[in-house]
């Protein structure tokens, strides 16, 4: 019972109605990493862990092991998610992986807009945002990311940038759009660097970012999970997720041993 205290967030506009809380969620981004016989051994562990945790627990592997994780999960909790997903539906797109074909294999989560695909890949906020269409329209919720990087940090330009990233997404598919859809904010300058924003610093992007979403609803805000990646690990989540606005993790390094992700899963 005390972990679901914890999982859930009161919201502030409807926190006094009972039953509408935001809970908490950690998602694994195991990026470009792992084999057969090493994400076979990860999911054991993680299965043999998440059950009791208070947060939900979704995880992101690459796209050739899905099919693979999808399997292992089967009835479990844990939720599967993709790392990427292409703005077209079909055809001649080489290497590129439809919203309907990670649905197909058992996907109701995919991460857009990390900015690993941001800087490595060029992707604009334009095609984010159409990525996270294309997402919404096979019913996948997608984990929008956004995040400074340490100049714009330095230079004072955090809430300018992270905003435009996500209003590009509000613009292009509406604020009910977030009503199945999840924010990460992932300061690029910690992302695996052992640098976690301090609680308070992501804390206040946090508030800015759901102060975004309420300028157009304040329920779809309210109700809005937004979770922290950066440098997480089972020694700081517990002070990041006691943030008022922040819902949960996105966790890379850490994700990759079951055991620091469970750590982390028992912080939501
Ligand atoms: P690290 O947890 O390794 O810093 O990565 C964060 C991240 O990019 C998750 O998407």
């Amino acid at each position: 019972m005390l972990g679901l205290n914890i999982a859930a967030k009161p919201l502030f506009g409807l926190g006094l109605q009972v039953g509408l809380m935001r809970k908490s969620l950690v998602a694994g981004n195991w990026k470009m990493n792992g084999n057969s016989a090493s994400i076979e051994e990860l999911v054991a562990g993680i299965l043999a862990g998440a059950g009791s945790s208070p947060a939900e627990v979704l995880v992101c592997p690459p796209h050739v092991y899905l099919a693979q994780v999808a399997a292992a999960l089967c009835d479990s909790n844990v939720k599967l998610g993709a790392q990427d997903v292409s703005v077209e539906a079909s055809g001649a797109f080489t290497g590129d992986v439809s919203a309907s074909m990670l649905k197909d294999m058992g996907c109701s989560y995919v991460l857009v807009g990390h900015s690993e695909r941001r800087a490595i890949h060029g992707e604009s906020s334009v095609l984010v945002a159409q990525k996270f269409v294309a997402a919404q329209n096979e019913g996948l919720i997608s984990v929008l990311c956004v995040g400074e990087t340490l100049e714009e940090r330095e230079a004072g330009n955090t809430v300018a940038v992270v905003s435009e990233q996500f209003e590009a997404v509000l613009d292009l598919a509406g604020i009910d759009a977030m009503k199945n859809a999840v924010l990460a904010y992932e300061p690029v300058w910690a992302i695996g660097t052992g640098k976690t924003a301090s609680a308070e610093q992501a804390q206040e992007v946090h508030a800015q970012l759901r102060a975004v979403a309420a300028a157009r609803s304040v329920e779809v805000a309210d109700g809005m999970q937004i979770l922290y990646g950066g440098s997480v690990k089972p020694s700081n989540a517990v002070e990041l997720f006691a943030m008022a606005d922040i819902d949960g993790g996105l966790i890379g390094g850490a994700s990759l041993q079951a055991k620091d992700f469970l750590g982390i899963c028992a912080a939501g």
